[in-house]
């Protein structure tokens, strides 16, 4: 059966996910499907969805369902966001341009991470749609500085910092299958690329490795010991603090979420500092291990801040029912990282295209089911967390 046939007998994220298994090399499946440590956040990302019950109204006309939000200050279809993540095109050659053009086909933004594989500029030329990128505060301010002026002149609509990775967490699947990045050519290595004939021949080209929005800071060094991935690694700063958020949100002055975040507290210092959202994250369960699931902070965070700004819930989403259970408990949106990387391993644009359909349809049905048809309508009485039984 033909790679379009198969998409069209899945049924779930779930299915996508072993499509990709399929078709990728193990250590590149695992580097996309692993967490940190034992797994237990990644584990937990998802299972505390099941933990929250929908409570529906019923004879409410649901004829008519009204999904439109605002996020980042831009009009998107439905309240999901694709998040953003590094080296997109080391899962299908089609990478970032891929994944944005299904994106702007469902009308939802699109996140570009730093550490992608395309261009800003060249993301921003081929789609129209609203658009974040993800910034790290690096060492070298002027870097950090340098991708602010990039996205400006490029019409980003916003800015992610992402602040959960001081350090890089334990990701221990990629150790055991030997990942390095770029991956090394070993025997051991080039036998599994080699018998994933679609995926390996751009890889051992070395054309899939390419961090593109910073190759010209290590054509700047060339001659020198660094690699591209060396110098990357060497400018994540452990000594941030608010201040520097405060520095990032007046060279900016625009949209800027705040990812990685946990608590009310910081969530509301993030406001206080210039961000105007939060995404409330654990980075989809790949830094710190034992991180509460962000859906069982949302409420929390919605109180702190009040109705104003952004909240992001990003992580462990499989199903659309979960983005019902994230707004009712008070988020402007939820974001997903692995469900469009599965969806692009198995199939390429076609691919995110079915992950986005089927979160979409599965987000409509489960609005209709639970009578609510306008999704302003939706209230923290519309869930509970599951009762315990004597
Ligand atoms: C990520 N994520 C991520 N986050 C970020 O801020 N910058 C990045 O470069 C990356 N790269 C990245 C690569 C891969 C392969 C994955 C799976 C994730 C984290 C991402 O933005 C998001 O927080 C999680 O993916 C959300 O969890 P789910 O949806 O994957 O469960």
């Amino acid at each position: 059966m033909g790679r379009t046939g198969r998409l069209s007998r899945v049924n779930n994220i779930a299915d996508l996910r072993m499509l990709a298994r399929r078709r990728l090399p193990r250590p590149i499946f695992d580097y996309i499907d692993g967490g940190a440590d034992d797994e237990v956040s990644l584990a937990r990302n998802s299972s505390a969805f099941a933990d929250y019950e929908i409570v529906p109204d019923v004879l409410t006309d649901v004829s008519r369902i009204e999904t439109g939000a605002t996020l980042f200050g831009e009009a998107v279809d439905w309240p999901l966001m694709l998040a953003p993540t590094g080296l997109t095109r080391m899962f299908h050659d089609g990478a970032e341009l891929a994944v944005a053009r299904a994106a702007a086909r469902h009308g939802l933004l699109y996140s570009l991470s730093t550490l992608g594989t395309t261009r800003l500029e060249d993301l921003a030329a081929a789609f129209g749609g609203p658009k974040v990128f993800q910034i790290y505060i690096f060492k070298d301010r002027g870097l950090t500085a340098e991708f602010v002026a990039r996205c400006k002149a490029a019409g980003f609509h916003g800015l992610a910092l992402t602040v959960d990775t001081p350090v890089a967490g334990n990701r221990e699947r990629d150790r055991v299958n030997g990942l390095s990045l770029p991956p090394r050519l070993t025997l051991k290595s080039f036998l599994s690329f080699a018998a994933h004939p679609g995926w390996s021949l751009p890889a051992l080209r070395g054309s899939k490795f390419d961090f593109a929005n910073v190759s010209h800071k290590v054509d700047a060094l060339a001659g020198g010991p660094m690699s591209l991935f060396d110098y990357i690694g060497g400018q994540f700063d452990r000594s941030l603090t608010w201040k520097d958020v405060e520095w990032l949100a007046a060279e900016w002055g625009g949209p800027l979420a705040i990812k990685g975040l946990m608590t009310p507290e910081d969530a509301r210092r993030a406001i206080a500092s210039g961000a105007s959202g939060v995404m409330v994250s654990n980075h989809g369960g790949r830094q710190l291990d034992g991180a509460p699931a962000p859906v069982d902070q949302v409420a929390a965070v919605r109180d702190a801040l009040g109705d104003g700004p952004d909240v992001i819930c990003d992580g462990g989403i499989r199903r659309g029912s979960d983005v019902v259970k994230a707004l009712a408990l008070g988020a402007t949106a939820c974001s997903v990282g692995r469900p469009y990387l599965y969806g692009l391993a198995a199939g390429g644009e076609a691919g995110v295209d079915r992950a986005l359909t089927l979160l979409r349809e599965e987000f409509e049905r489960t609005l209709a089911l639970a009578g609510v048809n306008d999704i302003a309508r939706l209230e923290r009485r519309h869930v509970r967390p599951l009762l315990s039984r004597p």
